[in-house]
């Protein structure tokens, strides 16, 4: 019979293992859930009084809040929490490799590799190891080499692959009412019945029908798939975009219509300035790198093309700005709305508000920014990484951060919409026009804010998707 599960580890406290393992500690109540991180300022933001967590997530407080304490804990003591646990979740974080082989495509194993050693050397009794990191195809059968070769005697363990499917800004409701719950097993005795310990921990909310049961690899390559194909849309939604502003057709009403087609689907259609996000860019750079190494040089290229786009509409969305502010932007001050690779959360990675004011600054322009959740030191950090030959203090004399929207706009040339924030569609932009420099431009790299509204209050709109003389 399949083991029941009645404490679990996670190793790793970050924007996936943090989440998704509070949300199991609420909705089963019977099993001990213990999240470790070798980072104690980490855990201590975790463990804080007053719920000053490490990462920003709708309803993730509420969780934390029900579940702290009561069956689920933080903590850095990582070797006590693998012993004490018969299911153990890694989810450590997988980034493109900098350097070495594959350097800019394959993902950098090493933080699964030195987690999976520390599982074999601390552990004494059976465990079923979870992969929940994205890593690419066949990790789970490195882990298993790993864990085999440096076991302790009469020490058995089950390797599953369970991918994480949840959206950054949604992820506790993504969690709650997950769209599938994915399993990947060996197809051995021992493997289906790990698969089955696991399908319990989720069946205590998830329904049946929803737990899906699959091959190791196929586990690990449908992580890997999804994202790609969702990228894939945003790109092939943003090459429309193109053609629109190109022509005179809307993108809006494109991708409503093309949506209706059911099967297409009327989601993850808006056009925008760029995909970011820690997912999309790395894991379809994983499957590039994995054709290749298949020797599938015709996927890889198709893949690719996918980032590709996604370079180019970022770069497009910046030269629209000089092109409109007749031709230079030197000395300007554009005001950049929105840092957040995406609205509701707090996380900057790949986000495409760094390339814009990266090129804004290499035009030398003036950049203030503003974003509702990013903390300053982070965007520091980011555009500090953009420009790493560039003194910080040479770049905060271009750049400034501001705590409010309309602080960011005054005395601005342009202001560019880099985040679709919901207070942006709601600040006073009569106030805005007040306060900026004539003619006041608009760039909405979003599809946020009423066109049309602002032209009546005298802004110069450019959008996403739209030809630019629809003034
Ligand atoms: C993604 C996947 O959605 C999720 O299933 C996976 O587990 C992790 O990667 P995430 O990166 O958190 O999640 O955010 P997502 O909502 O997918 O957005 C990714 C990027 O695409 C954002 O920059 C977003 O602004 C952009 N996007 C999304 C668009 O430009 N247009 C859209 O229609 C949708
Ligand atoms: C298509 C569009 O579906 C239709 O909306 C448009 O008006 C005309 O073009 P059609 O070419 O008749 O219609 O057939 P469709 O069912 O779309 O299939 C096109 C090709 O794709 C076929 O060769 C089909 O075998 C193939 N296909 C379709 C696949 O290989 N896999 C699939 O999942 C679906
Ligand atoms: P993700 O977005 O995949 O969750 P994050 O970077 O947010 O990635 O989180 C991964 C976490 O894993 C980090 O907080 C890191 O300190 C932690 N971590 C990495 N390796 C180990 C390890 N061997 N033991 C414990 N924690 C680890």
């Amino acid at each position: 019979a399949p083991v029941q599960v009645k404490k679990i580890c996670c190793i790793g406290a970050g924007y996936v293992g943090g989440p998704t393992c509070a949300v199991i500690a609420l909705k089963c109540p019977n099993i001990i859930v213990t999240i470790v991180d070798l980072n104690k300022a980490r855990i201590d933001a975790w463990n804080s009084p007053d719920f000053a967590l490490p990462i920003y997530e709708p309803g993730l407080v509420d969780v934390v809040k029900q579940a702290r304490g009561r069956n689920l804990f933080f903590s850095t003591d990582v070797d006590k929490a693998i012993e004490e646990a018969d299911l153990i979740f890694v989810s450590v974080n997988t980034p493109t490799k900098k350097s070495g082989v594959g350097a800019g495509f394959a993902a950098d194993l090493n933080y699964v590799e030195l987690a999976t050693r520390r599982i074999a050397t601390v552990a004494s009794s059976n465990k079923i190891v979870v992969e929940k990191s994205t890593v690419p195809c066949r990790t789970a059968e490195s882990m298993r080499t790993i864990l085999e070769a440096n076991s302790k005697p009469g020490c058995h363990f089950d390797i599953l692959s369970n991918p994480e499917f949840l959206a950054e800004g949604t992820a506790i409701d993504d969690l709650f009412a997950p769209d599938r719950v994915l399993i990947g097993s060996l197809q051995t005795p021992e493997g289906i019945s790990a698969c089955e310990s696991l399908a319990q921990v989720y069946s205590n909310w998830v329904p049946k029908e929803r737990i899906l049961t699959v091959g190791l690899w196929s586990s690990e390559l449908s992580k890997l798939a999804a994202n790609a194909m969702l990228a894939q849309r945003i790109s092939s939604v943003n090459a429309l975009s193109a053609i629109c502003e190109a022509t005179g057709a809307n993108i809006d009403e494109v991708a409503h219509a093309i949506g209706y087609d059911s099967r297409i689907g009327p989601k993850f259609l808006r056009a925008s300035v760029g995909f970011g996000g820690s997912c999309f860019q790395k894991d379809i750079l994983n499957l590039v790198y994995l054709s290749e190494s298949l020797h599938l040089p015709e996927v890889a290229a198709y893949w690719r093309q996918v980032v590709e786009m996604n370079e180019y509409q970022k770069r497009r969305f910046s030269k629209r700005v000089v092109d409109t502010l007749f031709n230079t932007i030197t000395g300007k001050r554009i005001a950049v709305l929105g840092f957040a690779f995406k609205a509701d959360t707090g996380d900057t990675r790949e986000s495409a508000a760094i390339t814009l004011i990266k090129d804004f600054q290499s035009e030398k322009a003036i950049v203030s920014v503003y974003d509702p959740q990013v903390p300053h030191d982070q965007i520091w950090q980011d555009l500090q990484e953009a420009s790493p030959l560039v003194p910080l203090d040479t770049i905060k004399k271009q750049v400034s951060i501001c705590n409010s929207a309309i602080e960011a706009c005054k005395n601005a040339e342009a202001v560019v919409i880099a985040t679709e924030w919901k207070e942006f569609k709601e600040i006073d932009w009569e106030e805005v026009y007040a306060n900026m420099n004539k003619p006041a431009f608009v760039f909405d790299g979003r599809l946020l804010v009423d066109a049309d509204k602002l032209r009546k209050i005298g802004f110069k709109v450019t959008t996403i998707g739209r030809p630019s003389n629809t003034d």
